[in-house]
């Protein structure tokens, strides 16, 4: 599979925030990743529904919707009209994951699940081929800029492993997200990752000269 990057809005400039949208998509950024908090699964709170239609029109772009909220589910049908593509929700913000996963399908989006670092990937075994997406947090969710955590680039390797043994590997994507720089991505990529997030990394600095690095750092891995 080809590796994809996905900017995170979270570190980007607010006030200019569809320019800067477009100056990671029109860089070559397949996904525009957007972390919604909701004060309760995280301690933050970002923003929501009205935001996320008003970026809609910068750019078609697949919209990476990453629910950092209780009972994502509650959120499914507004999420999908403000013009998310895919949904990503938290193993342990969903009391019947299997049912909002499907959900979220139904809606005709595509559907990811996440864990946080001190989730085992054990967690995922009787809903794995039912999504398109696992996202491994490699930081604690709820703030961007913190630093990877080492250790999750196992779980990273855990779940490539498993997808390898059930024929998968083609068709469901592992996403890292947390601390990932130009000077670290490799780590998540030689694990297996194949949908990169970064955020400070992307936005602070030149939006679009950082994510040509990404990708010219992606082309070098893959050969
Ligand atoms: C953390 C968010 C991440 C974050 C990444 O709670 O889910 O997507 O914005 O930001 P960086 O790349 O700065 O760690
Ligand atoms: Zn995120």
């Amino acid at each position: 599979m080809r590796t994809i990057l996905a900017p995170s809005i979270l570190a980007a400039d607010f006030k200019r925030l569809g320019q800067q949208v477009s100056e990671a998509a029109d860089a070559g950024a397949e996904y525009i990743h957007i972390d919604v908090m909701d004060g309760m699964f995280v301690p933050s709170i970002s923003f929501g529904m009205p935001v996320i239609k008003s970026i809609r029109s910068c750019t078609d772009k697949v919209f990476d919707v990453h629910m950092m909220v209780e009972e994502p589910g509650r959120y499914a049908g507004a999420m999908k009209e403000a013009g998310a593509d895919l949904l990503c929700v938290h193993q342990e913000a969903c009391c019947h994951l299997d049912r909002t996963i499907h959900q979220i399908r139904e809606l005709g989006m595509k559907a990811g699940v996440a864990l946080n670092p001190a989730t085992p990937v054990s967690m995922l075994d009787c809903i794995l081929e039912q999504v398109d997406m696992v996202l491994i947090m490699s930081v604690n969710p709820g703030f961007g800029g913190q630093k990877l955590l080492p250790y999750t680039m196992e779980k990273v390797r855990q779940v490539r492993d498993r997808l390898r043994e059930l024929g998968k590997e083609e068709q469901i994507r592992i996403q890292v997200d947390g601390g990932v720089t130009l000077g670290n991505v490799d780590q998540a990529l030689e694990a297996g990752a194949n949908v990169i997030v970064a955020g400070s990394a992307v936005f602070g600095g030149d939006a679009g000269a950082n994510t040509r690095e990404f990708l010219r750092k992606f082309e070098e891995f893959n050969g």
